[in-house]
C-alpha cells in the first residue's frame, strides 16, 4: 500500500496525485490518510513514484480534467473528513480512465459525496462571514481587532481573504482552534489554532456588536426559527449579539408599536460626536419607521475636511446592502460627471438628505418610494451634523429632496440649477443641480444627454468657486 507524502493541501495533493495518475496507480493501491508525515511512508512504491515524478517533470506532462474538478477538489480539500483525499483520488481515477463525465453524474456516490462536502465548506465560509464578531485590542498603541471562530471545517485559507478586502485598513487575526490568519495591512499570513478558553480579549467591542446587531434587527420582520437556523446555537458563544436575541424577541410588539406612533419625530444628534462617531450613533437611529425595513443607514463617506459636499436624496437599494452612498446605478451617473467635470470623487464629501432605504415590495424588487416631509425632518439633524462637522465650503444638492433640505423649500431644479446661493447660513455656497435618477428617468435621450451635460457644468461651477481644489 502506497502512502504519499504530502502536505495536507490541495496544492501539495495535486502533485502527487498527478504523478500517481501518470504511473496508472489504482485508487486501491493507495492510503491518503496516514497522520504522521513518515520519511519512510512510500515503501514498496516510493522508487517507482519518484521515478515517474522525474520522468513527468522532463515531459512536462499534464493531466486533463476538466476545470469543474479543480473547483470542486479545491474546495473539498477544506473539508473536515478524513476520506477527502482518497474520494478526490478516487474520482480523479475515474475520470481519466472511467469516464470523462464522470462530473455529470450526480447519482454517483462518489459525486454526490464530494458535492455534498463541497456545499457544506461553502457553507461553512458564508458562516465564518457571517458570524467573526472582531474586539479591539491596543497592542503597543497600536489598534488590533482579533476574533475567535470555530469552523466546521478547514476554512481558515479559504475564509479569511474575505476580511483582508473588508477590513483591509486596519489589523486584525482570526484564531480558529485549527489555525490563526493574521492581517497586517498588507499581507495575509496563517499561523497556529487556539482554543476559545485561551482567546482573551476583552474591551467595549462587543458593546459596539450590540449597537450595530440592536439597529438591525426589526420587529415588524421577526422571524425566530430563521434566526435560530441562521445562527447555529454553536456559534453563539462567540458572538455578543446573540444575548440579546431574547430581550429583542420580547420587546418587539413595544418596538413596532413605537415605530408607528414615533412618525413625527427628528433624530436627537449629540453634537459633540465625531465623524466615526455619529455614523455609528445612526445606526441606532429609529427617529423615523424607515429603519424598520431598511439594512442599514447609509452615512456619509469622504475626507472628513472635504471643500465639497454632494448631498443625494437617499440611499437606493445597492447603497443600502453596500452601506455607502451612491454605489449603484445613480453612483455610476455620478461617476461620468465627475469624470467629465475633471474631479476625483475621493475628494468629495457623499451624503444624502434621508439615511434609510425606502421601498416597497415589486416582486422581487424592491421600489424606491419618495421620503415624506416627516422622514426627511426625522434625519435633518444627521445631515447637519455632518454638515457641522465637514464644514464644506460648498454643497452641491443634488435633486428635490435634497434642495428641499439645504433651501428649506421645494426647488424646481430645471430653473433653479446651476447658480451659486450664497445666502443661506447651512454653508458659504451652495449649488441645486439634476439628481442622477432625473438623468436616468429623463423623457428622451436628449433630454438625458442635456441634463448629463448640466450636471458636469454644475460641478465644474463647483470646484471652479473652490480655488484651492485641486483638479
Ligand atoms: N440616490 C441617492 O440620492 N443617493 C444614493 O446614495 C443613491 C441613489
Amino acid at each position: 500500500m502506497l502512502q504519499p507524502q504530502f502536505e495536507k493541501n490541495f496544492d501539495s495533493w495535486r502533485l502527487v496525485a498527478r504523478d500517481l495518475i501518470a504511473n496508472g496507480t489504482s485508487p486501491n493501491q493507495i492510503n491518503w490518510n496516514q497522520d504522521v508525515l513518515s520519511l519512510f511512508s512510500f515503501e514498496a512504491g516510493e522508487n517507482n513514484l519518484s521515478a515517474s515524478r522525474q520522468k513527468n517533470q522532463k515531459s512536462n506532462l499534464m493531466i486533463a480534467v476538466p476545470p469543474e474538478f479543480i473547483e470542486l477538489a479545491k474546495l473539498v480539500s477544506y473539508a473536515r473528513d478524513d476520506d477527502r483525499w482518497n474520494l478526490l483520488y478516487r474520482i480523479l481515477f475515474r475520470l481519466r480512465f472511467e469516464n470523462a463525465n464522470l462530473l455529470k453524474i450526480s447519482v454517483d456516490a462518489d459525486i454526490q459525496k464530494a458535492e455534498s462536502l463541497q456545499k457544506s465548506v461553502r457553507h461553512d465560509i458564508h458562516k465564518m462571514h457571517a458570524f467573526v464578531r472582531f474586539k479591539k485590542n491596543i497592542v503597543e498603541g497600536e489598534d488590533i481587532y482579533v476574533a475567535w471562530h470555530r469552523p466546521e471545517h478547514l476554512t481558515v485559507r479559504p475564509g479569511t481573504p474575505f476580511f483582508a478586502r473588508r477590513f483591509g485598513d486596519r489589523r486584525w487575526s482570526i484564531f480558529t482552534p485549527d489555525e490563526s490568519a493574521h492581517w497586517d495591512l498588507k499581507e495575509l499570513t496563517f499561523g497556529p489554532g487556539i482554543q476559545q478558553n485561551e482567546f482573551k480579549a476583552t474591551d467595549d467591542w462587543d458593546e459596539v456588536w450590540k449597537t450595530y446587531y440592536k439597529s438591525i434587527f426589526n420587529p415588524a420582520r421577526i422571524k425566530i426559527k430563521m434566526m435560530k437556523s441562521e445562527m447555529a446555537p454553536k456559534y453563539w458563544s462567540s458572538m455578543p449579539e446573540t444575548s440579546l436575541i431574547q430581550d429583542l424577541i420580547r420587546e418587539a410588539p413595544l418596538r413596532l408599536q413605537n415605530m408607528i406612533e414615533n412618525q413625527n419625530r427628528a433624530a436627537v444628534v449629540d453634537p459633540h460626536l465625531t465623524l466615526p462617531e455619529l455614523k455609528i450613533a445612526a445606526q441606532s437611529c429609529t427617529a423615523c419607521p424607515l429603519y424598520a425595513q431598511a439594512t442599514q443607514s447609509v452615512f456619509g463617506v469622504g475626507p472628513h475636511d472635504a471643500e465639497i459636499m454632494i448631498i443625494g436624496e437617499q440611499p437606493g437599494d445597492q447603497e443600502d446592502l453596500a452601506g455607502t452612498p451612491f454605489a449603484g446605478p445613480a453612483g455610476a451617473v455620478l461617476d461620468e460627471a465627475f469624470a467629465n467635470a475633471g474631479i476625483d470623487r475621493n475628494r468629495i464629501y457623499l451624503t444624502n438628505a434621508v439615511k434609510h432605504f425606502k421601498w416597497t415590495q415589486r416582486g422581487k424588487l424592491r421600489m424606491h418610494q419618495k421620503p415624506t416631509g416627516g422622514e426627511m425632518h426625522a434625519c435633518k439633524p444627521w445631515l447637519e451634523a455632518e454638515i457641522a462637522k465637514v464644514k464644506p465650503k460648498i454643497i452641491i444638492a443634488l435633486g428635490a429632496t435634497a434642495g428641499t433640505a439645504i433651501i428649506g423649500k421645494l426647488p424646481k431644479i430645471g430653473d433653479e440649477r446651476g447658480k451659486i446661493i450664497t445666502s443661506l447660513k447651512i454653508a458659504p455656497q451652495v449649488i441645486l443641480s439634476w439628481h442622477p435618477a432625473a438623468i436616468l428617468r429623463a423623457s428622451d435621450e436628449a433630454e438625458s444627454q442635456l441634463r448629463r451635460k448640466q450636471l458636469a457644468d454644475d460641478l465644474r461651477l463647483a470646484i471652479q468657486s473652490v480655488s484651492s481644489f485641486p483638479v
